[in-house]
């Protein structure tokens, strides 16, 4: 394919109309292409005069192609046009429809009816299991140990508050957790090392594939299409107007960090709700 080749080595001319060689980072967007008609490219994601996509469509860098790829200030804002990004698909998206995109959601496991593939529930177990039934932890024949099969698809901080929960609770804080076991009728599985994992806090399934009236199906309402949407809150402003000093202080010159105090509108995939904070409670002990 045409791509495929403009992919490890590219022909770029230069104003003065010299040509040279530019080899592309490892597994870099292919360069040197038409978009399709149905793509929406922004206004400012400027092409070359064959209306091809070129580094100045993607990176504000002038001239970028001229610098090593060592020295390329990642952080700048406009290395990526009209930049920063909280994340790159969300650049990704500037140009390619979100939804063709989109990787297969496996936990979105039940179709219209209410049924379900037996091949969906082969990517963490090795065989089907019977919703219906119930399995001791031996039973539940995972690909992987629960503590590792979420890594494999997700970062190992997929959020903040995420990595630093992966440790072992003290003799307090398991006993909060068996009692709110009982007390909500939920499941807060360890490891086997009794450390929290994701699965602990996290569902693997839709909604509905396991009873609810089952400690492991009882989790929040949510749409999975949709996702986890955060909202705008009003302290947004006061919460970094406030931090950002601070950050600067701390950064010096490096890196700006910008963090964002946002409000979870919908949630899924939880044990129970953060957003009215019962899954903290189910663990922590707050002052009142
Ligand atoms: C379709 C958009 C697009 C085009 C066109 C494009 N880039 Fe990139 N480039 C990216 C993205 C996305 C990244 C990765 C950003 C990240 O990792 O956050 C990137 C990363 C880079 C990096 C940093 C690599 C690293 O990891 O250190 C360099 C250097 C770079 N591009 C140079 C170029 C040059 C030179 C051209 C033109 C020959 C070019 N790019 C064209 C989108 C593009
Ligand atoms: C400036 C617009 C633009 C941006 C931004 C952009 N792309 Fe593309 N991308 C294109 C165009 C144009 C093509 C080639 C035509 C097509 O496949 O539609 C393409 C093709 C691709 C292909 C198919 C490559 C092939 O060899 O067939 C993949 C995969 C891809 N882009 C992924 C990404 C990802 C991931 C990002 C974000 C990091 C991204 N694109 C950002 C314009 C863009
Ligand atoms: C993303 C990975 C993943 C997929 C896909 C998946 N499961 Fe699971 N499943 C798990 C994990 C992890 C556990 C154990 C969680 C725990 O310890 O509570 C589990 C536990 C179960 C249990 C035991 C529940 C109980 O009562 O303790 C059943 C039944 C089950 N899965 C059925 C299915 C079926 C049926 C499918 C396909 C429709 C499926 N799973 C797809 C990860 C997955
Ligand atoms: C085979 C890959 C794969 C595995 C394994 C996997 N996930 Fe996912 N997960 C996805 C995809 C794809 C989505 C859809 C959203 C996306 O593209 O990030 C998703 C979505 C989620 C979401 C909702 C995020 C949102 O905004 O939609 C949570 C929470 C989640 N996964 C937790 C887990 C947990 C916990 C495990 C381990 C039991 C796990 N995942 C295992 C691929 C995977
Ligand atoms: C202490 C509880 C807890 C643990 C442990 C935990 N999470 Fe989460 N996670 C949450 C909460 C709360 C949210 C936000 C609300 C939601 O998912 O609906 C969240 C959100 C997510 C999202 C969606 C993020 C987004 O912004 O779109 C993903 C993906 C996810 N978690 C994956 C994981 C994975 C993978 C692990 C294990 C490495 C993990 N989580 C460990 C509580 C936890
Ligand atoms: C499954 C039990 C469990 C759940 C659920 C849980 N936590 Fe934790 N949390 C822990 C453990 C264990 C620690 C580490 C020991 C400690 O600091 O007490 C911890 C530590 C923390 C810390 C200190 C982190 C640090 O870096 O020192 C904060 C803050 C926190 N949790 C907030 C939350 C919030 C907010 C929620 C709800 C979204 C939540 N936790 C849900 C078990 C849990």
């Amino acid at each position: 394919m045409r791509h495929v080749l403009a992919f490890a080595l590219l022909l770029v001319s230069t104003a003065a109309a010299a040509t040279r060689l530019v080899d592309l980072p490892p597994l870099h967007h292919p360069v040197n292409i038409k978009p399709v008609e149905s793509m929406q490219l922004p206004e400012s994601f400027i092409l070359n005069h064959r209306g091809e996509i070129v580094c100045e469509t993607c990176h504000g860098i002038e001239d970028i192609e001229d610098i090593p790829f060592a020295e390329v200030d990642k952080h700048v804002a406009e290395f990526l046009r009209e930049g920063p990004y909280a994340k790159t698909t969300v650049f990704c998206y500037r140009c390619h429809e979100e939804k063709d995109y989109r990787r297969k959601n496996i936990h979105d496991l039940l179709d219209a009816q209410g049924k379900y593939d037996e091949k969906a529930c082969e990517y963490c177990h090795q065989k089907a299991l019977d919703p219906d039934q119930a399995y001791t932890r031996e039973q539940l024949k995972l690909r992987l140990p629960a503590e590792t099969l979420c890594p494999g698809c997700h970062l190992r901080t997929p959020h903040l508050n995420a990595f630093n929960h992966l440790v072992k609770p003290d003799k307090k804080m398991r006993r909060r957790m068996l009692a709110s076991e009982r007390k909500l009728g939920i499941v807060l599985p360890l490891d086997q090392q009794g450390r929290i994992m994701c699965v602990t806090c996290h569902s693997s399934h839709e909604r509905g594939l396991i009873a609810e009236s089952k400690p492991a199906g009882k989790q929040v309402v949510g749409d999975l299409k949709e996702g986890v949407v955060y909202e705008d809150h009003p302290w947004d402003s006061v919460y970094r107007a406030d931090k950002q000093a601070r950050l600067e202080e701390l950064s010096g010159k490096a890196a700006p960090v910008t963090l964002y105090y946002r409000r979870l509108r919908s949630e899924v995939l939880l044990r129970l709700s953060a957003k009215d904070g019962a899954l903290c409670l189910a663990c922590h002990e707050f002052e009142r």
